[in-house]
């Protein structure tokens, strides 16, 4: 018999649900699980590693079961329990559109397509930075579905582990750089159960004005990796597909600032400095 899952929002023992909005609170990892209403919520175990075409033919596919809001967040963002036709589950980050904040520098309702023109720049550059993600539609109509990524355990200082010069860590930030991500903050690094590097809510990208607004500034004045180097001349060589597969999700004018932008790193391979505007993002999640 079917299981009627329900998404289970689980904290650290030792943290309260909902984070207290202090300067020195630690940044809170989303610890999501699936439970059996019929069997008192137990929690289950950790979800099972898959891989990317399972991942995106499961986000498609699959029946949305359960949702539960995320209590941090600026826009709604709920944690959803997954189920396939076979009956198997697994955990998704579904952003629908009517839950986006309207912003004065974004146009509204857009945000969750820049959700998956992240994932679809991340696998073009063959840098794997963004979780699978689809745009369907789910229960509260069309948004975007990610695959949840099952955080590590916790950093003992997480700040100081996303601030080193690993490249890593250095793919990620060339990715804000092209993307012109508006939010990276240190919440939206992760790092997974097998030590690899995430990042997430990439709704605040692709503005067609620069925007750039993250914490991570370690590479300023540093010339970028080679390989990484690679994958943007890469891009630039593909530019009819690149074209031809994001405008579905960008407007004109992004996509052109976009490839400005992979130019003139491909032209100049060095990290610039702080802008004369804001150079870090908006609140604490
Ligand atoms: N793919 C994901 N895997 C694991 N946790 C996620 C994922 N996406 C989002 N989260 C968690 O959900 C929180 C809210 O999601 P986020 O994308 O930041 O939404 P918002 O646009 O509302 O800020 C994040 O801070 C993070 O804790
Ligand atoms: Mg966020």
């Amino acid at each position: 018999m079917a299981r009627s899952a329900v998404v289970a929002l689980r904290n650290p023992a030792d943290r309260p649900a909902v984070p207290a909005l202090e300067k020195d609170a630690p940044v809170p990892n989303l610890v999501l699980r699936l439970s059996d209403s019929e069997n008192g919520g137990t929690a289950e175990a950790t979800r099972p590693v898959i891989d990317r075409d399972a991942a995106l033919t499961l986000l498609h596919e699959s029946e949305i079961t359960a949702a539960e809001l995320v209590p941090w967040g600026s826009n709604y963002t709920f944690g959803v329990a997954l189920t396939t036709a076979t009956g198997r589950e697994h955990l998704g980050i579904y952003k629908p559109k009517a839950g986006e904040a309207p912003l004065h520098d974004f146009p509204t309702g857009t945000l969750y397509r820049r959700e998956q023109a992240s994932f679809l720049l991340s696998q073009r550059l063959g840098w794997d930075i963004v979780p699978p993600t689809v745009v369907r539609d789910g229960p509260h109509g069309v948004g975007s579905l990610q695959l949840y990524i099952e955080p590590s355990v916790e950093l003992t200082d997480s700040t100081e582990y996303w601030m080193q010069p690993s490249t890593e860590i250095e793919r990620l930030v060339l990715f804000d750089h092209i993307a012109n991500n508006a939010d990276r903050k240190i919440g939206h690094c992760l790092l997974d159960q097998t030590g690899k590097v995430w990042g997430i809510d990439h709704g605040l990208t692709f503005n067609h004005v620069p925007k750039l607004r993250t914490v991570l500034w370690q590479f300023i004045g540093q010339p970028v990796d080679a390989g990484l180097l690679c994958g943007l001349q890469k891009l630039l060589d593909d530019e009819g597909e690149v074209r031809l597969e994001l405008s579905e999700w960008l407007a004109a004018n992004e996509l052109d600032a976009l490839l400005r932008r992979v130019r003139s790193f491909v032209d100049e391979p060095v990290y610039p400095g702080l802008s004369p505007r804001r150079n870090v993002p908006y609140g604490w999640w």
